[in-house]
Order: structure tokens, then sequence, then C-alpha cells
């Protein structure tokens, strides 16, 4: 067993005053060269790096002789003074000093990584997530931590100081009605039987009203079984909350100065209250997106009045559907976008479920991908509904409602994103309200609550409880970041009535609410304070307020695309014997 050095400082804490100190280090070899007599090393930890010296010409033999055999990750105790660097390195906080290396201690050796750690190396993401602990001791990565870290902590001061507090909820438990696929775990005891992990704690934190707990917070892990994005991982964390007695502008005020206490304490930038806010309706109008990024234009336009008589094939039958026909404008789009680029945007839109796209660039003599159907004046015409000047690009889709909007909100942000104008330095906040209470299911026809069935109706009349799942909106908000759903929340229903007529909008049968979510109703009997809350995507907030376009950024260990954590590598195989005890039977064929 080697001795360990006490350290003094933090690798990356030394500066100009600390010059004439000894200190003593402790680190990894980040890097090492030499020069004739000389021996330079950067030591890191996750404060940074300094730069250590050994000088065959001043130092004791054995001592440089160790530093000899010293190679990327290996693991060591330095000391020594520090001294002014001859040549200083301006991009580096400790550029102005280097340490003159008195004494070295190896703690342990470390084989070649077989990643570098460096914050731009461009290597597989897979490589990163399977080595994922040499992946973190990467600055980038500790500085996501750290900063991670401090979000939580101002968030469980600043709910602490409104009277907030934080109580843990069960992680085994029975389905929630969040609306993804579950994690299920088997039960030993209960054989045949399963838990689930909790989709959100919701419905305990409702409970926790119920019980008096009045508000309620928790930095909560959620399991959601879905198809993984960028924004979305299996395992999350949610900044979890429920207020009694109060309603839609409570919860929003207390959010709104928590949001501004955030970027004023973590980013240094002031974010003026109240925050806007924008109907549901208004955000799909305008920008296909129930969380529009508000940092650029492009707004959708409605021209299906412009086609009412068309012979078009493609326009008459988004008509006939009840669709519309709704185009985008690319200020200046024309050069950028040749043919070879539109044809790329219209194999993306696929996707979203268009059958293509019409363009047409608008220039002194009009051209078109429609020019056989439509002449120069008809095109005249749709140039001056979408206020287009020459040089500017047109995209029009026409279909269901639904394809239309997803289509031209996924190209907005597309475009605008290969048009460099996410400015990332913006932050545009933006409360999206009136929710319609019910979706509906293209392919089934059922309705389902668009949040979650606890959700209570704007307005409701007491007398005959009728809900119309067309056009009821919800008491719903969700909180948006440059395009971003960072947080959703509502004002919850806690009048068994108005619960069951939710109920029956949707045609749950009785048995189903019984045996789904009887003991929240049994519950609801005695005494159900009026509550709400929210909960925020914790990842996600810290995804976007350090800059990252991927949530496995911000979190330590992120399972990859196809859910499995590469560096336990779970989901794993359980032996014969642990399933006979849990009474199952694996199906392998299948
Ligand atoms: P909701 O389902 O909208 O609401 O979730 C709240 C927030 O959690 C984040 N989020 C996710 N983040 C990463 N990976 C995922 N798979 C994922 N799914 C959701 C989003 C989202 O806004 N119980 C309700 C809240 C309430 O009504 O109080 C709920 O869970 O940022
Ligand atoms: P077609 O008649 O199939 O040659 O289509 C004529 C033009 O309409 C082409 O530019 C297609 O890309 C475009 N188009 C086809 N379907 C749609 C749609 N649903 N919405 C908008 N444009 C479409």
């Amino acid at each position: 067993m080697s001795i360990i050095l006490k350290r003094s400082h933090m690798c990356g804490d030394l500066r100009k005053e600390d010059i004439g100190k000894d200190v003593v280090l402790n680190g990894w070899i980040a890097k090492n060269r030499r020069f004739g007599g000389i021996i330079f090393c950067d030591i890191r930890d996750k404060s940074g790096i300094s730069q250590i010296v050994f000088d065959s010409t001043q130092t004791d033999e054995n001592l440089f002789q160790l530093a000899e055999s010293l190679r990327s990750e290996f693991v060591v105790g330095v000391k020594g003074k520090v001294v002014e660097r001859s040549s200083k390195n301006p991009d580096l906080p400790t550029g102005d000093i280097e340490v003159i290396c008195s004494d070295l201690v190896i703690y342990n050796k470390a084989e070649t990584t077989p990643i570098y750690i460096k914050d731009d190396d461009n290597v597989d993401e897979s490589l990163r997530l399977k080595y994922r602990y040499l992946d973190l001791r990467k600055k980038n990565m500790q500085d996501n931590l750290k900063f991670r870290h401090k979000l939580v902590k101002l968030t469980r001061d600043f709910f602490d100081e409104n009277g907030f507090t934080e109580v843990e909820t069960p992680m085994l438990i029975k389905p929630t009605p969040e609306g993804a696929r579950d994690y299920l775990v088997p039960s030993r005891v209960h054989k045949g039987s399963m838990y689930a992990l909790p989709q959100s704690p919701q419905m305990f934190k409702q409970l926790l009203m119920v019980g008096g707990t009045d508000r309620y917070m928790q930095i909560a892990k959620c399991f959601r079984d879905e198809d993984l994005r960028a924004d979305r991982q299996p395992e999350f964390t949610q900044i979890d909350l429920e207020m009694s007695f109060v309603d839609v502008e409570d919860v929003i005020e207390l959010n709104e100065r928590y949001i501004q206490r955030v970027f004023k304490e973590l980013m240094d930038v002031e974010v003026t209250r109240p925050f806007r806010r924008m109907p549901f309706a208004e955000a799909m109008e305008r920008y296909g997106s129930d969380k529009p990024d508000l940092r650029f234009g492009f707004e959708l336009k409605d021209l299906t009045e412009l086609f009412t008589d068309t012979d078009f094939q493609v326009f008459k039958n988004a008509i006939d559907i009840g669709g519309s026909i709704r185009a985008i404008k690319i200020d200046n789009g024309n050069v950028e976008y040749t043919r070879k680029k539109i044809d790329k945007l219209i194999d993306m839109s696929k996707s979203y479920g268009a059958k293509g796209l019409v363009w047409i660039k608008v220039e002194e003599e009009i051209s078109s991908s429609v020019n056989k159907f439509f002449d120069q004046d008809a095109l005249r015409v749709i140039a001056d509904k979408m206020e287009a000047n020459s040089g500017d690009l047109i995209l029009i889709c026409a279909d269901t409602n639904k394809v239309v909007f997803d289509t031209l909100g996924f190209l907005r942000r597309h475009i605008a994103g290969e048009l460099g104008l996410l400015d990332d330095s913006k932050y545009e906040l933006l409360w999206v309200v009136d929710f319609p209470l019910f979706e509906k299911d293209d392919e089934t026809g059922n309705y389902h609550a668009m949040h979650h069935p606890f959700t209570s109706p704007k307005e409701i009349d007491l007398d005959n409880l009728n809900i119309d799942p067309d056009t009821s909106l919800a008491k719903a908000y969700d909180i948006v970041l440059n395009g971003v759903e960072v947080g959703g929340g509502s004002i919850r229903i806690h009048d068994r009535d108005v619960q069951q007529a939710m109920f029956k909008a949707i045609g749950i049968s009785d048995e189903e609410i019984e045996e789904k979510f009887g003991f929240l109703i049994e519950a609801f009997k005695y005494g159900a304070p009026p509550h709400g809350g929210l909960a925020y995507g914790l990842d996600r907030l810290v995804m976007l307020l350090r800059k990252e376009s991927s949530i496995k950024e911000v979190m330590a260990f992120p399972k990859n695309q196809s859910a499995q954590c590469l560096v336990s590598e779970a989901p794993g195989a359980v032996d014969a014997e642990q399933l006979e005890e849990l009474g199952i039977g694996l199906n392998t064929e299948k």
C-alpha cells in the first residue's frame, strides 16, 4: 500500500496568487511529454488540470525516473512548489502557473484506455456508454454533473422556503395512468402478480394531499417503457410538485418564481415574469406543435380557403377528408434549398405521415412543383397570401390536420436548425394552456385523457356534469423552453362526481375504475382538498441549460437507444432458479 499524499488544492484551482506555495495535488495524468531533460505532465481532477514539471537537472534521480514511467491515466499524488510559468497558456484557468514536483506517488497504473479523455473526441457513442466511468472523467461531463447537483440543491432550497415537504413515494406500485408502457416487476410472494415501476408519483402525490401534506415535492425517479429519443430515457427524473388549495394561477406564479431563480442563480440570466402564455389551439395553428420553439418565425398559415374549388387532386383530397392545406415560408430560402435539398425535406416529412410537399420558389418567374396545375397568377395568389417576397421558399402540406401540423411543425424547426437559427443563448419560455381534456385515437375512435384522467375540466356544469369529449378544455399547463416540454401539470379533480363523469366520458367501465384507481377514488371519499401540481423533467431542464443536444449527456449512466445499460449490460438473463421462485416461465421462441 502506498501512502496517500494529503491534498491541499484541487488541480483546476491554482492561480497566480498561489505562486510560492507548497501544494499537494491528487489526480490522473492527462498528458505527459518530454523535452530533453524536462518532463511536463498535466494532472487532472474534476476541477481541471495543472501542469507539473520534472527537470532532470534539478530533480532527484529516482524521482525523475519515476516521472519517466508515468503514462496517461495513471493515478498519482504530487507534491511541489507553485511557480510562474514562462510560457503562459491563456486558454487554461491554471495557465499562469506550473508546479515543480518534489515528491510523486503513483497510486495506480492504468492500461491504455479504450477512449480518449477529451471533451470533443468524436468517439462512437456506444464506446462512451460502455466505458462511461472513463467518459465521466471528461471536464464537460463533470461540469454537467455539478450543474445538475446545483440545480437539485437550488430546487430543494426554493421549495423548502415555500413550505414544501419532500416525501419519497414507493417504487413498487400498481400501474399509474400516465399512458406509456410500464416496467413490470414480478412478485415472489404473490405469484402471477406484478408491481409496476412508477411512470410518475402522480397518484401518491394526490394521496399526500388527502393526507394533509399541503405542499409536496420530490426529486423522483420515473420509468416509462417507450421509444427513445434525444430527450427521452426509459428511466428519468422529475422535479415533482403538488399543492393544496390552489388554482392554475397559483401554480404558475410559484413556478415562474422558481424558474426565474434557476436562471438567475445558475445561468446569471434575467428572465422577466410573467412568462408568455399561449392556448394549445393557437400553438398548433401557428407552430404546428404544442411545444413551439419561439426563437424564430416560419409560422404556419392556413391556405385551405384558397382551394375550396380546386381540381388539384392532392389539395382536393385533403379538404374532402376534413383536413387542411397549410404552409410555411422560409425567408430567402431559395438559394439554400436546392431541388435536392427539398427532396430530402420531403423524404423526412414522410415519417410524419406526409405523402409529399408542394414547394414554391418565389422569384420574378415563380417556379414550383405544381407548375402543371397552377399558372403564374394562381401561384402569385399563394405567394401573396404567404406574404412572400422574391427569394422566399414556400412549403405546403395538405392532409389531415394531424399530419399537416406534425409535418410543418417538424419542418420549421428542422429548417431553423439547418439555417443556424437555433440560438442557444436565447431562452424562450412559454406556458401552453387550455389543452383539450381528451384526445381521440384515430384508429379506434376512442377518447382518452390528454394529460391524465384526474385533470380537472376548465369549466363544468356541476348540475348536469356533461363533458363533451370533443370540445372540453382542461386546467392543464405545460412549460416549454426553446421548443422542449420541460414540465407539465394540471389542477386535479377533487370532486367524486366530476371524476365519475370524466371516466364516463372516456368510457372507462366501473370495474376498470375500481381495478385501476379504486384506492384513489376511495381516498377522495374522506375529504380531498382542491389541489394541483406539476412535474418538470429534471434531465431535460439540465440538458437545455447546459446547451446539450441529448439528455444522455446530463445523466451519469444513461441507457442506449435500445434501452440497455452498456456499462452493466442490463437487462440481463436470470437463472432458472430465480424464475422458478417467481413462478415465471419464459417463452423463448417469440
Ligand atoms: P408528464 O408525463 O408530462 O407529467 O411528465 C412531466 C415531465 O417529465 C418529462 N418527461 C421525460 N423526461 C425524460 N424522459 C422521458 N421518457 C420523459 N417523459 C416525461 C417531461 C415532462 O414534461 N404526473 C404528471 C405531472 C403532473 O400532472 O403533475 C406527469 O408525469 O419534461
Ligand atoms: P403528384 O400529383 O403526385 O405528382 O403530386 C404533385 C405535387 O404535390 C408534388 O410536388 C408532390 O410532392 C406534392 N404532394 C403530394 N402529396 C402531397 C401532400 N399531401 N401535401 C402537399 N403536397 C403533396
